[in-house]
């Protein structure tokens, strides 16, 4: 029988190239769809290292909804599409304060486009890349599903908003829909075989990016924001994901809906254990056997004090939980780095 397809837009992308992989490895067969605004065709390469081909590929921005038909339509001719990944969208929370615009086009008018292309083609399964920044600073922690939505502290963690929104509203209408809304806690790591891992593409906002970095010497040294926080060791607390246990949670996620149609749901994704900067830097530590070069600096603007995912929704419904260690995550994130450092 033909595997069933999966469209992953977006799948070029740090957490896209790893679904892929995990896609595959489910007997899924994943397509991308990407234009490559934030990626390399180059990681195309690295996940046929792992899978032992190069996936379907259309180079496509998901804004336009021509674009999006023609591929749904080329990549429906010769197989069945199980439903849809939808990624395709900008990350940085610090340049969405500077090119807000830009941020509402690309991630709220990527997903107005994609599902009006998926009305038209029929495709109704929907498992969308949300954040656990929709909560904000929580009262409660560890944050479940019911916290309620805070105003958002940047356009990015609007759009997020925004987009889970407006697929909740679609999904209430008279549109034939089902949606997984994953909200992601920190995801970090790479693939053990580090051959995909996350591309350092400009200055790095999140912080095991920049502290592989400055620890292989390709940047000045780590600067922690904060030491004054009311946490036990004065550093922001949050709870760290191995980016292979987020793919493997998309693979479950088409599963339940392929199973549950007509059903709207979000899920936290994350580990259950919150971890502070200072643990995460000792943790690298001893896991490689290398020093981080870092200091403590100010505070950050609009990063909260503690945040950390009570999972259990996730784990009930989509039958998934996290089976890596930090350890494990920060072996694969210095692994990735030096092959990164190698060229
Ligand atoms: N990485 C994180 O820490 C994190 C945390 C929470 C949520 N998310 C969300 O997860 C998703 C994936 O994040 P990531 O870290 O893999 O980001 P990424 O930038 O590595 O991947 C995004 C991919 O989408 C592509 N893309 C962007 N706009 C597009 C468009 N209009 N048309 C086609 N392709 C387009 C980019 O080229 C890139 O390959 C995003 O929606 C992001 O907001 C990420």
């Amino acid at each position: 029988m033909a595997k069933q397809k999966v469209v992953v837009t977006g799948g070029a992308g740090y957490i896209g190239s790893h679904t892929v992989v995990a896609l595959h490895e489910a007997g899924f067969s994943p397509v991308i769809f990407d234009n490559f605004s934030n990626s390399k065709p180059e990681v195309l390469d690295g996940i046929a290292r792992i899978i032992g081909e190069k996936p379907q590929i259309f180079e496509v921005d998901c804004r336009s909804k021509a674009e999006l038909a023609q591929a749904i339509e080329a990549c429906a001719s010769d197989g069945q599409i199980a439903g849809v990944i939808h990624f395709a969208a900008f990350k940085a929370v610090g340049e969405s304060t500077e090119r807000p615009l830009d941020y509402f086009d690309n991630n709220i008018g990527s997903t107005v486009s994609l599902l009006e292309a998926m009305t038209a083609a029929g495709i109704s399964n929907l498992v969308f890349s949300s954040s656990c920044t929709v909560y904000g600073q929580p009262d409660a922690i560890p944050v479940d599903e019911q916290a309620p939505i805070l105003p958002a502290e940047s356009p990015y963690g609007y759009t997020k908003q925004a987009c889970e929104r407006l697929i909740t509203d679609a999904f209430n209408s008279s549109m034939p829909l089902s949606a997984c809304l994953l909200r992601y806690f920190n995801p970090i790591g790479a693939h053990p075989s580090a051959a995909i891992g996350e591309l350092p593409l400009g200055h790095p906002n999140n912080l095991i990016p920049y502290l592989t970095q400055a620890t292989a010497g390709k940047r000045g040294p780590l600067t922690v924001f904060g030491n004054d926080y009311p946490t036990e060791d004065g550093t922001c607390i949050r709870d760290y994901i191995h980016v292979m246990d987020l793919a493997r949670a998309h693979v479950a996620s088409i599963h339940w809906l392929l199973s549950n149609p007509a059903s709207c749901e979000a899920f936290n994704l994350g580990t259950g254990e919150g971890k502070s900067v200072s643990q995460v830097i000792a943790a690298f530590e001893k896991a490689n056997g290398i020093a981080v070069p870092y200091s403590f600096g100010p505070r950050r603007a609009g990063d909260v004090t503690a945040i950390f995912a009570n999972a259990g929704k996730a784990e009930r419904a989509l039958g998934w939980k996290c089976e890596l260690s930090l350890e494990e995550a920060l072996r694969d994130a210095w692994k990735w780095q030096q092959k990164l450092t190698e060229g």
